[in-house]
């Protein structure tokens, strides 16, 4: 039986650690983000969109659907991947477009994928799972960061909103939230070059990088792997890789 991974954000950073981790366990994957990545291996499917334009995802998942056959599928996960800090900076200086796009890629795009994805194999017999990428930024405000902590918090609720309205079902869809830690990424990149003025703990991930504690894409894909493998996990759970 076949096993298959949908990722958004599968292009760079930590979605492309964990696609060469699923791609080593045997996924057969479909990976979303806005660049064709010409380095991968041509096993992954790669889907150029843009998720802010969240009017989209429905056709998007109806197409990669389309190409997965239920009757050989004997395991399927969505990974919701793709996230943004949007521009840093206290909520007062942010224009309302910046906010409406990192809520759009953050949250609407993951509601929207969440409910395309369940509606689409809810009848399926075999082991399903939502994993949202979260962050500790859910649980803990930063001078500067204010929809990406918003968002990220809204996404733990929503995966434990997911494991209460899927209990009863007959096949139900297990959905985790998994902060990753803080990783060798553009996103760290982009931290670490905004400014004191409007990120105030700057100085803490400048120390990270200078000192070699930032974890590598690759062990955070691993890790995530093996908590999607691991049916202890009860869903509606907020775990961390670090
Ligand atoms: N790095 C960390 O320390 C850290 C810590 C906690 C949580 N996280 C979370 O981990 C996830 C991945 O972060 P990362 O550090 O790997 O960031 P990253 O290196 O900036 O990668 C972001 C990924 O999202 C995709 N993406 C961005 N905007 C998109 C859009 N509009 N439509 C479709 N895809 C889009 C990007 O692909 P394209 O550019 O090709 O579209 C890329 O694959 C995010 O949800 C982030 O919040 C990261």
């Amino acid at each position: 039986m076949k096993k298959v991974l949908i990722i958004t954000g599968g292009s760079k950073g930590i979605g492309a650690g964990i696609v060469n981790a699923y791609l080593t366990d045997g996924f057969q994957i479909y990976s979303i983000a806005r660049t064709f990545n010409k380095d991968v291996s041509v096993a992954i499917k790669q889907y150029t969109v843009d998720l802010t334009l969240t009017e989209n995802i429905e056709k998007l998942f109806e197409d990669i659907f389309k190409e997965i056959d239920p009757k050989e599928t004997g395991q399927i996960t969505l990974i919701n991947n793709a996230g943004t800090l949007g521009e840093i900076a206290p909520l007062t200086r942010l224009k309302p477009l910046d906010i409406q796009q990192t809520v759009a890629l953050n949250l609407t795009s993951v509601l929207v994928s969440c409910a395309v994805f369940i509606k689409s194999c809810q009848s399926w017999a075999c082991k399903k799972s939502i994993i949202n990428i979260s962050s500790g930024a859910a649980q803990k405000p930063y001078f500067g960061w204010s929809v990406y902590c918003a968002t990220k918090s809204a996404i733990d609720m929503l995966s434990k909103n997911i494991a209460i309205e899927q209990e009863e079902e007959k096949h139900p869809v297990r959905a985790l939230s998994i902060a990753p830690g803080v990783v060798d990424t553009g996103m760290q990149a982009q931290i670490r070059s905004s400014s004191k003025d409007n990120f105030k703990t700057i100085d803490r991930f400048i120390q990270l990088k200078e000192n070699n504690q930032l974890l590598e894409p690759s062990y955070v894909g691993h890790s995530i792997l093996q908590m999607d493998k691991d049916d202890q996990l009860t869903s509606g759970s907020i775990l961390r890789v670090q």
